[in-house]
Order: structure tokens, then C-alpha cells, then sequence
């Protein structure tokens, strides 16, 4: 027997599919046969995330908004919608133009309005987007909702604390719409990530940090987009449709628990 994921005549929306983590589930998506609906923030991204599923033979739009901005998402949804996948990949941890560094701070010395940053993008951009497309999912009996957390929700880290705490309400958002909408064969999950080694930072952590923190994972290296991406790809599948309202740690086994 074979098994394979064929997601064609699917439509999927990946937020923050730009670069990084949400650039390789996007990918991985359309290889598997989904249409996917490229968003990022910025244009030149998502346009460029588009042009190269479509080079490999895949389908893609381009679906450029702020997930901050509830009328650009919700008009965009309506615009090239219904989607039969969400992904809500994108986030930060700090301010998207810089890449924030000078935003991890201590709790207390972080600046007060640095918090309204990580709330915006990584809970009301998620409440966002689930909200604008559950009534299509809904309506169709079916659909599949995974969302992109970090391990620092679970476990606590320093210096990102309005991030952590913005990451694990988003994980408890999906556990009550998994509630909600579970009788409507729709499920949603989170993917706690460890560190990946995404996307180049403009003062990326030193190398012998870097080494430091490898030492602590189980599996001696930081996570690949493609680590993200399979394991989304199963979520989004035919093969996982009892598994809902759960946060699945992805980190090479840096954090482990029952
Ligand atoms: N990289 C890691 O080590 C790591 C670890 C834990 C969790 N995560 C999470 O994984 C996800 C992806 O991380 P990444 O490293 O690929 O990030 P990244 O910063 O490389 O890419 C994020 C993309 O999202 C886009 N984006 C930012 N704000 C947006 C908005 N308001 N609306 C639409 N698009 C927006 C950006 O333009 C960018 O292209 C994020 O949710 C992040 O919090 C990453």
C-alpha cells in the first residue's frame, strides 16, 4: 500500500508566506497540489513566493495584507476566497522592519508599546484570519486551521515575554475554536516551533551562542522550514482528521513533556 497527501482542488492561505517558515510550508503545500494564496505584508515577497510555486508547476495568488488589519483581511478573504486551509504563520518577535532585536528586553524595561506590536501580529492577526474564514469553512462541513506558535509559550523565555504570552493565546484560541467548530469536521492545531534557522537576521545571535543552544537539542541542529512544512502538510491532510485543538512541540526535543 501507498500513502500519499494529495491536496488538489484545495485551497490553502498561508500568512506571512514571504520568507522563512511560511515560504516553505506555502511551497510544500502547492507541491502536494493545494492552490495556495501567498500573503505577506510586503509586496516583493509574497509576488516572489507566488512566481516560484508557479516556475515549479504549482498554483498561487498572490494575497498581500496586514493579518493586523481586520478590514484588509477580512476583504481579502472575501476577494479570493474560500479557503479550505489556513495557515497563521506569521508573526515576530519583534518589529517587522528591523527584525526587532532591540525589542528583546526584559519585561520589565520593555517599552510599553512594543507589547501592542507582538499582541497585533501573533493573537489578533491570528483571531483575524480564523475569523474571516471560518463561516466558508463552515458552510463547506470541512476545513483544516494550523497555527504557528513558539516553544517560549509553553515553557517561558526571557526577554520575549509579550511574544510568549501573545503565542500562547493563540494557542488557546485554537483549542476553543477547535471546540467550537469540531461538529463541522473542521480541525485546529498549533506547531510549537524551537529555533529555526529560517531567515538571515540583520544581528543574528553569535556563533558561539549558536553553538550553545544547538548543545541543548536532542537532535544537534536548529529546525528547517521543511521540518515545519511536513509536519503542516500532515495536519492539513486526509491523515490527521481526529487530531484537533492540540499544540504539537516541533524543537528537535529541546523541551519534552507528557
Ligand atoms: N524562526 C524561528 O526560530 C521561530 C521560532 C519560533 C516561532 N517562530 C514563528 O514562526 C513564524 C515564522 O517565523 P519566521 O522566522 O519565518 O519569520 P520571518 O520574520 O522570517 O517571516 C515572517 C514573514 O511574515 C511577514 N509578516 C510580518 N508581519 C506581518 C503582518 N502583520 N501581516 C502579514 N505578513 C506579515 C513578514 O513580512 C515576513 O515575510 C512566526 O510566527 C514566528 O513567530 C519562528
Amino acid at each position: 500500500m501507498t500513502i500519499t497527501i494529495d491536496l488538489t482542488g484545495r485551497r490553502a492561505l498561508v500568512t506571512g508566506a514571504g520568507q522563512g517558515v511560511g515560504r516553505g510550508i506555502a511551497m510544500t503545500l502547492a507541491a502536494a497540489g493545494a492552490e495556495v494564496g501567498v500573503n505577506d505584508l510586503v509586496t516583493d515577497r509574497a509576488g516572489a513566493v507566488a512566481e516560484e510555486i508557479a516556475a515549479a508547476g504549482g498554483a498561487a495568488h498572490e494575497a498581500v495584507f496586514d493579518v493586523t488589519d481586520w478590514d484588509a483581511v477580512q476583504g481579502a478573504v472575501t476577494a479570493h476566497g474560500p479557503y479550505d486551509i489556513v495557515v497563521n504563520n506569521a508573526g515576530n518577535a519583534g518589529r517587522p522592519d528591523t527584525m526587532g532585536m532591540e525589542d528583546l528586553q526584559p519585561f520589565i524595561d520593555q517599552d510599553l508599546a512594543a507589547w501592542s506590536g507582538f499582541v497585533g501580529v501573533n493573537l489578533f492577526g491570528v483571531m483575524h484570519v480564523t475569523r474571516a474564514a471560518l463561516p466558508a469553512m463552515i458552510e463547506a462541513s470541512g476545513g483544516k486551521i494550523v497555527t504557528i506558535v513558539s516553544d517560549s509559550a509553553r515553557t517561558g523565555d526571557a526577554n520575549v515575554a509579550a511574544y510568549a504570552a501573545a503565542k500562547a493565546g493563540a494557542a488557546g484560541l485554537m483549542r476553543s475554536v477547535a471546540r467550537e467548530v469540531g461538529r463541522h469536521g473542521i480541525t485546529a492545531n498549533s506547531i510549537s516551533l524551537g529555533s529555526i534557522n529560517a531567515t538571515e537576521r540583520p544581528q543574528e545571535v553569535e556563533q558561539e551562542e549558536l553553538g550553545r543552544l544547538i548543545s541543548r537539542y536532542p537532535i544537534r541542529r536548529r529546525g528547517l522550514p521543511s521540518d515545519v512544512a511536513h509536519l503542516t502538510l500532515f495536519l492539513v491532510s486526509d491523515l490527521s482528521p481526529w487530531l484537533t485543538g492540540q499544540t504539537i512541540p516541533l524543537n528537535g526535543g529541546y523541551s519534552m513533556a507528557l
